[in-house]
């Protein structure tokens, strides 16, 4: 198709050279209209659960939301356009190859556009126009890729245009700005229901999250022609917040399916291929391979990492066209399904994912988490506390995984490595809760009952949704849902358990405290939830440490006591009764 508009498009640049990993803080220029036809405007926020999760209409199953979000990356590109273009020009010219569904413009190291075609074959007719760039001393690798580069053939003849289309971040909000908003909401309930919508993904995030992984799957499918590389984590959990990284794992099931494709008459044909001893090597060789495709030829690929020694091994990269931090697995099937769970409880009660973005929040800010692997809890870890908290209500606001076991039909059965994984995966099935608690007391009840949660004889439990005995002396013992002898949280030591109880304690005290004298919302004074992510809570539980004699978690368990025993609500089992468990 001639190529006639304003501009010529050409492959980016094959990144073989190495250049540092940079996080870009995103700008995002957001034109969800276009030129298109049939344009579908989709402005609810993908953070949360896709399609109704506070109306009545049916919540899609984690299965269709990733069917349609991975047919929805195939037909769409990258380009990197200059800093001044005329949007209308550039559509009319993209338009050449097709009608456009949607688009959206960012700033990650220069002006990106995603454009999502209305069909595959004008990904193919874009392709069949672009040249590769010629880069005068520097060889360029002609690796045709989605990733393209927008040049003006004279940007001197061009309209001056705004410079600036008006833009939406696509980083979370800055501690001030946060700081600002939650104290000017008007109770608890809202400083969590503000947290949640400030920081979860965005609908252009969660399109570009499919984006990238399509676009490390066209890299990893010039190897394997058909495997697919799947999101999981929070990228799809329904509890990702702007800014986390990206997870991904390259799925090969659908070639191994080939293999045991039934053949007519005595033959049965095989793939010569290469043996090594174990899975674990095969998986070494598969990702070592992938992750040096991704550092000689994939297009915005830097800073490729192979961490083959890892329980479980992986390539890690920065994807700096997106500005995500992505890490590359192999089968990681377990990890997806416990994507789905997650995704299933977040989409049960609205309540859910703002609690869990608060404690996540609350974690993050005293440094009880951290993007670097150590002794810390992970939100992972976090997220199943706060599942296994609602579980134990009364009434209970969510269900124990033995229950969605129990709803499961025949086609929800499935079994990965001999692991049970079966639960109901039409969430529409599930009865909702009758729980009508507020989030406020939920927030605080949360802190009270991990505050004084006997950590060291009792393990916590989802499947069950009851504490158990630890199986072992770990300081926490969190059980993976699917693989039952496994803790998620086996590297969390007894010092940082113990900052996290100290932190529980001291913050549902705080909680205890505004309930008798709340200051009025303003926003120059922290109060609520504000104030519990101050990190003077911290400093002050630090200092006092240093400073009395008593420890700090000692005082403020007094504190809780002497609240309780005047007359304030304790904490309560589901029974009803108060439990006040001193051991951690
Ligand atoms: P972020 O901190 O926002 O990235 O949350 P995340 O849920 O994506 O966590 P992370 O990137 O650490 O891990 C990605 C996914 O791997 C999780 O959602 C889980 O499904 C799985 N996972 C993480 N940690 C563990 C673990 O210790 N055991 C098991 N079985 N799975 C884990
Ligand atoms: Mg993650």
């Amino acid at each position: 198709m001639a190529a006639l508009g304003v501009g010529l498009l050409t492959l980016l640049p094959v990144c073989a050279r190495r250049s540092p990993v940079l996080r870009p803080s995103h700008r995002l220029l957001s034109r969800p209209g276009t030129v298109a036809a049939d344009v579908r405007r989709e402005e609810q926020s993908s953070g949360s659960v896709e399609t109704g999760s506070e109306d009545q209409t049916p919540k899609k199953r984690f299965s269709e939301v990733q069917k349609e979000r991975r047919e929805q990356a195939q037909r769409t590109v990258l380009i990197h356009c200059p800093s001044k273009i005329s949007e209308k020009k550039f559509l009319k010219y993209l338009s050449q190859h097709g009608p456009i569904h949607n688009h959206f413009f960012y700033e990650s190291f220069g002006l990106y556009a995603v454009v999502e075609f209305c069909q595959k074959e004008s990904v193919a007719s874009l392709q069949s126009v672009t040249r590769t760039p010629g880069l005068g001393t520097e060889a360029a690798i002609p690796f045709r890729s989605r990733c393209f580069s927008l040049k003006l053939r004279s940007p001197s003849g061009q309209p001056s245009e705004p410079a600036r289309v008006p833009c939406n971040s696509q980083s979370p909000p800055s501690s001030k700005k946060l700081f600002e908003l939650l104290c000017y909401a008007e109770s608890i309930d809202d400083q969590l229901d503000t947290l949640l919508k400030a920081s979860q993904l965005t609908e252009e995030n969660t399109r570009l999250r499919y984006l990238t992984c399509s676009l490390i799957e066209d890299v990893a499918g010039a190897y394997f022609p058909d495997c697919a590389v799947r999101p999981f984590g929070s990228s799809v959990n329904s509890f990702g917040k702007l800014g986390c990284d990206l997870d991904m794992f390259l799925d090969l099931d659908e070639i191994g399916k080939f293999s045991a494709h039934k053949t007519s008459g005595n033959f049965l044909m095989e793939f010569q291929v290469k043996n090594v001893p174990s899975e674990r090597i095969a998986t070494q060789k598969i990702l070592s391979v992938i992750g040096e495709c991704l550092d000689q030829f994939g297009p915005g690929c830097v800073g490729v990492q192979k961490i083959l020694n890892a329980r479980c091994p992986l390539v890690r990269f920065s994807h700096q066209a997106s500005g995500f931090q992505c890490d590359l697995t192999t089968n990681n099937r377990i990890a997806l399904k416990s994507s789905e769970l997650l995704y299933i409880y977040g989409a049960l009660d609205s309540r859910v994912r703002a609690l869990v973005f608060s404690v996540r929040c609350w974690a993050r800010a005293h440094s009880l988490t951290s993007s670097i692997p150590g002794a810390w809890i992970t939100n992972f870890s976090l997220t199943m506390m706060v599942i296994f908290f609602l579980q134990r209500r009364s009434p209970p606001i969510l269900p124990t995984l033995d229950y969605l076991e129990n709803l499961a039909d025949a086609e929800d059965k499935c079994i990965i490595e001999g692991h049970n994984c079966t639960f109901i995966c039409d969430l529409n099935r599930i009865k909702p809760s009758e729980n009508t608690e507020t989030l406020e007391l939920l927030l605080k009840e949360f802190f009270e009952y991990f505050g004084n949660f006997a950590f060291n004889k009792n393990s916590i439990n989802i499947r069950q949704g009851r504490e158990q005995n630890k199986p072992e002396s770990s300081p926490l013992h969190i059980q993976n849902p699917f693989e039952t002898s496994l803790n998620i949280s086996k590297n969390v030591t007894q010092s940082q358990l113990q900052k996290f109880v100290d932190l529980a304690r001291e913050s549902a005290w705080i909680l205890h405290q505004q309930d008798k004298d709340r200051p009025s919302p303003s926003g120059n004074q922290p109060w609520g939830l504000a104030t519990l992510l101050l990190p003077s809570v911290t400093n002050s539980l630090s200092l006092a440490k240093k400073k009395r004699k008593k420890p700090a978690s000692e005082r403020i368990k007094n504190l809780l006591e002497s609240i309780k025993s005047s007359g304030a609500e304790g904490p309560t089992d589901t029974n009803g009764k108060r439990t006040v468990s001193t051991q951690a």
